[in-house]
This record gives C-alpha cells, structure tokens and sequence, in this order.
C-alpha cells in the first residue's frame, strides 16, 4: 500500500508518523538538521529556504516546546508563521476542522503544522488539502509524534555517534505515549538491536512486542546495561479510570533515581520529552545532573523541525 506521506517520487509529501518511513528519509533528516545546526549557532540565525511561505500553527492541545520550536525553525527559515490561537478561534463556534483548514488555505498556507488530541487529524487534513499543502504532525492523541522522535533519534546519535549495539530503555507511561511509539520506530528502523520498554502491566500496551521491543515490569532488571534512559511522563489527561495507586508508588518502582541510574552503564544519557513531573518518574538530581541532555533535546528540536521543514518544502 501506498504511504500517504509519500509523493509519487517517494519524497516527504507530509510527515505524519515515523512508522514505515524508509531508513533513507530518516538518516537524510537527520543529516540536513546536522547541517543547520551551523544556521542556529550564528549570529545571524536565517536562511531563505522558506522565504514567501505562510506556515500556519494549529495547536488544539497545549505545547510549550513543541509550538515555540516550530516557531523559531519557520522563522529561521524566513517563512511567515501564524499561531492560530484555538481558544478565541471559530472553532469554538462549532467550525469543523477541516472547514478552518479550508479557510486557511484561501489564505494562502503552505504548510500546517498540527496538535490535536485526536489521532489521526493530521493525516485527516493531509488527505484533505491541495498537492501544494505540506502538512506535519505535531502530536495526535496517542499516535504519533514524529518530529519528537527525530529529534530524540538525533539526539541520540549526536551522543552516541551510531545505533549498533545501542541498549535504550523507554520508561514509564508507554501506553499513553505518541512519544514513545515514534522514538521505537525510529530505533528500530535505524537498525538499534536493543530497545526495552520498562512500566506496570497497566501502563504498556497489549502486545507491544510486535513493536520490536523486549518488556520489562523490573526497573532494576530493564535499566541494566543501557545505554540511553528515556523517562516517560505519566499522562493523566489520557487515562480512563485509576491504573496506579498512587504518583509515590509509581515513584516508588519506575522513578529514575541516582541509585536506579548507576544500574546503567557509566556513560549513559538520560533523555526525557517534557514536561517533566519531578518526583512522579524522575528525581531532581537526575534531571539536572551530569547525564541528563534534557534541554539540549529541546534545542536539537530547532534544527530537527527545520530540517522537515525544509524538505517538505523541496530544498
Ligand atoms: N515534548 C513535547 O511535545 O512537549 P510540548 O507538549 O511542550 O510541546
């Protein structure tokens, strides 16, 4: 079947998921993010790749990083960006999404970059608007979040240099986790022979195996040897019903403390995609300790959404 974020040439059309996307595309986002890294420690942070395109931001959910990064990539990219602010848009009147993309698209958008709760929105709108319309995935429901997982995959391959003999642990909240379905078909298509997912019974998917990745409920047995720690936050506002017994139990079994992270191997990174919930999966020291690349994940994302960005728009 044909992946609907691929163009006949079998170029990015849109990003919607990092699911089936060949191990090509991965390695050739990464390289062009590598490439404007350059771009955004300068003094002048701007190149024209984009200049005279409209790049509209549809948040439906709330975001600090993922929105405020977009942003600064558009920019950087010399495109116009539009933040529609949800709350005070029409959509409150009862407007269906599609109807605001259609009247954003009689704006002249180039490119939408989508958060909804929904799973699924992003490819409803791909699958909606005219060939010129590049639409990217900023997170729907539990799904997908493709741009997160590149820049987790970047970030890894930045500290770790390549994905061979790679032992990563995803930690925490996995059922709920757009997050941590990206970052293991990412891994996996990279070709990392180790990926585990550590949580309670209640908080991994049924058969998660068939994702590639080997299940642990032990902390202590999951975290022994890795490589890269990845902590999950506990999405309350997805969960149907009670699943744990309390945040200081959870704390209890699946927080990464200094004493839990020393069962790593002594090099290992501690990654997290924000927000963090301190003392629910990850102790303050960790956090802001020496193994923690917490933030430069976040800054890594500039260059990551430029490079979509960018190839999205043909360059
Ligand atoms: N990681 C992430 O998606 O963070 P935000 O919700 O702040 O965008």
């Amino acid at each position: 079947m044909r992946n609907p974020q691929l163009n006949g040439d079998g170029k990015l059309q849109h990003l919607l998921t990092i699911e089936g996307l060949p191990r090509e595309i991965l390695v050739h986002i990464l390289d062009t993010a590598a490439s404007f890294i350059g771009v955004t420690e300068r003094e002048v942070k701007k190149v024209p790749l984009l200049r005279g395109k409209s790049v509209f931001n549809l948040f439906f959910e709330p975001s600090t990083r993922t929105r405020t990064t977009f942003e600064i990539a558009a920019k950087r990219l010399s495109a116009d960006v539009i933040n529609l602010n949800i709350t005070v848009s029409s959509s409150t009147k009862g407007e269906t999404l599609l109807d605001t993309v259609d009247n954003l698209c009689a704006m002249h958008a180039d490119m939408f970059v989508v958060r909804h709760s929904s799973s699924g929105a992003a490819h409803l709108i791909a699958s909606h608007v005219a060939p010129h319309v590049h639409v990217i995935n900023a997170g729907d429901g539990r799904h997908a979040h493709p741009t997160q997982g590149l820049l987790d995959i970047y970030t890894i391959r930045h500290y770790k240099k390549d994905f061979t003999g790679l032992s990563v642990a995803i930690v925490g909240d996995v059922l709920h986790s757009r997050v941590a379905r990206s970052l293991i078909h990412g891994l996996t298509t990279l070709g990392a022979p180790d990926v585990r997912v550590i949580g309670p019974r209640t908080l991994l998917p049924t058969g998660v195996e068939q994702l590639g990745v080997s299940v642990h409920h032990d902390m202590r047995e999951g975290l022994a040897g890795c490589d890269v720690v990845v902590m999950l936050r506990l999405q309350n506002e997805r969960m149907k019903g009670p699943l744990l017994p309390s945040a200081q139990e959870f704390f209890k079994s699946y927080g990464l403390t200094p004493q839990k992270l020393v069962l790593a191997k002594p090099d290992a990174i501690v990654m997290h995609p924000g927000p963090m919930n301190r003392g629910v999966e990850i102790d303050s020291s960790v956090a802001d300790g020496p193994h923690s690349v917490i933030l430069p994940q976040v800054t890594f994302g500039i260059a990551v959404r430029m490079a979509v960005m960018s190839i999205l728009a043909g360059n």
